[in-house]
């Protein structure tokens, strides 16, 4: 069974290891949260870079490092195009972690003086946690939280209350990649700015699932991973506001990132390149520009009505499981689903589920604060993705009733 406007068979054709036994059965993968699949077209545009074009890029004298720039520069338009950002605005990372690292790094560690807040939620994943929390600590500024409420939605009196002309860094995920909760990050970044904060979104968990315009979220800064958005792994990208990106020192310095050298002093390059030193990950932005067009060429509100499908018939099941409790029902989730079995450690679970090639992930998802507030070691989480079908869901389930007995 799948969602009418979707030919899921021949979506999923294009993702060759979904096509596997695991433990004598069809996989079914489930843990799109920690990392999707890839389409054909980037395993195809990997292979092509590096049989055809692999060179280093704006430095060589010869063709193939013309076309390996040309293509590397042009990945850099897509993502800004994906974003509805300026090309100098995207700068290659390593992932979404690095991504806020900069800004931690070259933003708070440098204007955060003693007094003064970041401002995060309690559901926010480790990457959006300790590089503030170290900055704070650096700097003798406080770091914030903003409290949930019971469905596991953040408490939007109690972010009233936090924000403040203290607040110089307001950093949210754009959804939990523990919870599935969608944060209402525009009407937030909004509030942030009237106090004249800084903003940052942790968009790791949310471009796979809808599309985003950071002009439209009125956002400083986004992140994410390309390998989340069906893109290799190693490469991100951070999206800045130009103005702070002129205004920010550098991350890391060396090649490539600076203007001119003398044993005295050295002058950066322009934006983007003043925060890409060295040879970056080429192959990556190729890939990751790959995805993205692989995905525009997709009916992208089909896609989100087909994951919607999918969250709501594991959501109806869950409910309809005994013994089983759902963490995180807030009403607005991207398909995620977080949950407890009564007398079964989530490890276990994810165990027991793995042999019958149910593929889930298990534990604290780094939200460790989060899983501390909520009274709990973990969850099991099944995270689906455009692929998953209305059967696996339904699989999984199966295999959870086994899973009970097993207990
Ligand atoms: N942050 C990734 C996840 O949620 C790894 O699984």
């Amino acid at each position: 069974m799948t969602s009418k406007a979707l030919d899921i068979n021949a979506l999923r054709a294009q993702f060759p290891i979904l096509d596997q036994q695991v433990n004598g059965k069809p996989l079914v993968y489930l843990d799109n949260g920690a990392t999707t699949q890839k389409p054909v077209a980037v395993l195809d545009a990997l292979q092509n870079y590096y049989r055809g074009v692999n060179s280093n890029v704006h430095r060589g004298a010869h063709y193939l490092s013309d076309e390996a720039t040309g293509q590397f520069e042009g990945a850099r338009q897509t993502v800004a195009d994906f974003l509805n950002a300026s090309r100098e605005e995207i700068l290659w990372t390593k992932g979404t972690t690095e991504s806020i690292n900069i800004v931690a790094q070259c933003v708070a560690r440098e204007q955060l003086q003693p007094g003064d807040e970041v401002l995060i939620a309690t559901s926010e994943h480790h990457a959006n946690i300790v590089p503030w929390q170290q900055a704070c600590l650096a700097k003798g500024a406080t770091l914030k939280v903003i409290p949930l409420h019971d469905d596991c939605s953040l408490d939007l009196d109690a972010f009233d209350q936090l924000l403040s002309e203290k607040t110089k860094i307001f950093a949210i995920g754009h959804a939990s990649n523990a919870l599935g909760t969608l944060n209402p990050v525009k009407e937030m970044v909004a509030k942030a700015k009237a106090v004249g904060s800084i903003t940052l979104v942790d968009g790791a968990q949310a471009v796979a699932h809808f599309p985003v315009d950071v002009q439209d979220l009125g956002v400083d800064f986004y992140a994410f991973s390309g390998h989340k958005l069906f893109a290799p792994t190693g490469i991100g990208v951070l999206y800045g506001r130009r103005d702070l990106l002129e205004a920010m020192p550098p991350y890391q310095t060396g090649g490539e990132m600076i203007e001119v050298v003398t044993f005295e002093k050295s002058t950066w390059n322009q934006l983007p390149y003043k925060f890409e030193a060295g040879t970056p990950n080429i192959a990556g932005a190729i890939g990751l520009a790959a995805a993205i067009n692989w995905l525009d060429n997709q009916d992208r509100a089909a896609l989100e009505a087909h994951e919607n499908a999918l969250l709501a018939r594991a959501t109806e099941q869950a409910q309809a499981f005994g013994g089983l409790k759902i963490i995180g029902t807030a009403a607005s989730k991207v398909s995620v689903l977080s949950f407890l079995l009564d007398g079964g450690h989530p490890a276990d679970v994810g165990m027991l589920l793995d042999k019958q090639g149910v593929a889930v992930r298990t534990g604290h998802h780094c939200t460790m604060p989060l899983m501390d507030s909520l009274g709990i070691p973990g969850t099991v989480r099944a995270s689906f993705s455009i692929y998953n079908t209305l059967d696996e869901v339904d699989r999984l389930f199966e295999a959870l009733e086994k899973v009970k007995t097993f207990l």
